[in-house]
């Protein structure tokens, strides 16, 4: 068969590809625990589910504008005042299919062939790939001392005459780091000097333990109008549980949301208003459902990163948010995709190797389910991989003995 060149050089996502076969395994009926999930578990707020129900009941589910319905856009303005500080028109807006496609048409919109797209590592997997689509180059910047901290020079080194765009996402998928308040207004103020695109993924921001703020990164910036190169992404994902639901946006100068929206008008057409609807209930409707999964998120954080501690060989970094802990466990196994693949094939466990964020060596594990799977997950990989534990274990009334050490 013949594929274009973009088709070819595409890989399918590592965390997608997971899931399927975290679904395969639970269709067997095997007791498999699954930390490669990018979703919280809980319920999508209740307002969501009402008003989605309401315009279903009506039956007039029709085409929406390209670029989002207006009650939608007038929750995001709120949205934006409250968390950025920002009044912002609705041509200052564009909602689309998932944070995902609006980081998407924003790259579109602005990246010729061949130019460049900045970001640290460790990086969220479709980065890269989107960079290609647009037939452009990703540019991972490793941190030079190996911190999940990037630092504005090692940035600064990487920018050349090719670089268009910086994409910062903190809480960082996957390791979870929350960069500091200095470095956002560096990184601010370094994109506004270059005239760099500067595209803050922030869809973790409420996401955040330890007494942390939302850090607003338009405070930082010296141009507040519409030459403001700043683009802010968000969405109802992971903060309302609506991973589902596929409702995020941009928030840029009016120039550039219009070139996005021409773009996704041909793409995909605005986001069904079913969704859309669901993504307004929830905005406006009762919060509270955020600071729970937050606060559920940080005691699980805790309860994961102690038994991770348990393990010699395991350095395990801290999360600061998100629902992620990115862990070093190369003194055990170099290859993180033999590693993955040995911790599901020996204890049926699911993880994403880290060399897909950039980093080999590392594993990221998912603290979004249940404390029961958190639990039982990290004894599961502490007896498949640490020479310290006991040579035997129980999953439910089935014994494994392990003979690979
Ligand atoms: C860093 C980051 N950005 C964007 C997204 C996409 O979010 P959405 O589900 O709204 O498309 C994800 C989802 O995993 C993510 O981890």
């Amino acid at each position: 068969m013949s594929l274009s060149l973009i088709a070819k050089s595409i890989s399918a996502s590592p965390t997608l590809a997971l899931n399927e076969k975290a679904q395969i395994l639970r269709q067997k009926g095997e007791p498999v625990i699954n930390f490669s999930v990018g979703e919280p578990r809980s319920r999508a707020p209740l307002d969501s589910i009402l008003a989605a129900v309401q315009i279903l009941n009506s039956g007039e589910v029709r085409y929406t504008p390209p670029d989002g319905i207006p009650d939608l856009k007038k929750a995001i303005i709120r949205y934006t005042e409250e968390f950025y500080d920002r009044k912002v028109e609705p041509e200052n807006i564009i909602v689309s299919g998932g944070a995902k496609q609006a980081i998407m048409v924003a790259l579109q919109s602005i990246l010729n062939p061949q130019e460049e797209v900045l970001y640290p590592a460790p990086y969220w997997v479709s980065y890269p790939e989107m960079a290609k689509l647009c037939g452009g180059i990703g540019v991972p910047v490793p941190p030079e001392d190996g911190a999940f901290y990037p630092r504005i020079q090692d940035i600064e080194r990487k920018v050349g005459s090719y670089t268009k765009a910086i994409i910062i996402n903190s809480p960082n998928n996957p390791s979870g780091a929350v960069y500091s308040e200095e470095f956002i207004a560096d990184i601010v103020d370094f994109c506004e000097r270059r005239d760099l695109y500067l595209i803050m993924d922030d869809i973790y921001h409420r996401l955040i333990f330890d007494g942390r703020k939302p850090i607003n990164p338009w405070m930082y910036a010296k141009k507040k109008d519409e030459n403001s190169k700043m683009i802010i992404i968000n969405g109802v994902s992971k903060q309302y549980a609506m991973t589902g639901f596929r409702i995020g946006w941009a928030v840029a100068n009016k120039k550039l949301i219009e070139a996005m929206t021409n773009i996704q008008s041909h793409q995909s057409g605005g986001p069904s208003v079913v969704l859309q609807r669901a993504a307004v209930g929830a905005l406006n409707g009762i919060q509270s459902s955020v600071e729970n999964l937050r606060a559920t998120l940080e005691n699980n954080r805790n309860v994961m990163v102690d038994l991770l501690r348990s393990m010699e060989g395991a350095k395990v970094f801290v999360p600061d948010g998100t629902f992620y802990c990115f862990v070093d466990f190369s003194a055990y196994e170099k290859s993180s995709h033999k590693l993955s693949q040995l911790l599901v094939d020996k204890v049926m466990v699911l993880t994403v190797p880290g060399v897909e964020f950039g980093m080999e060596g590392f594993i990221r594990l998912s603290f979004a389910g249940s404390m029961k799977e958190i639990q039982e997950g990290v004894e599961r990989i502490k007896w498949a991989i640490d020479p310290n534990a006991p040579n035997e274990l129980y999953i439910g009334d089935r014994k494994l003995v392990r003979d690979w050490l």
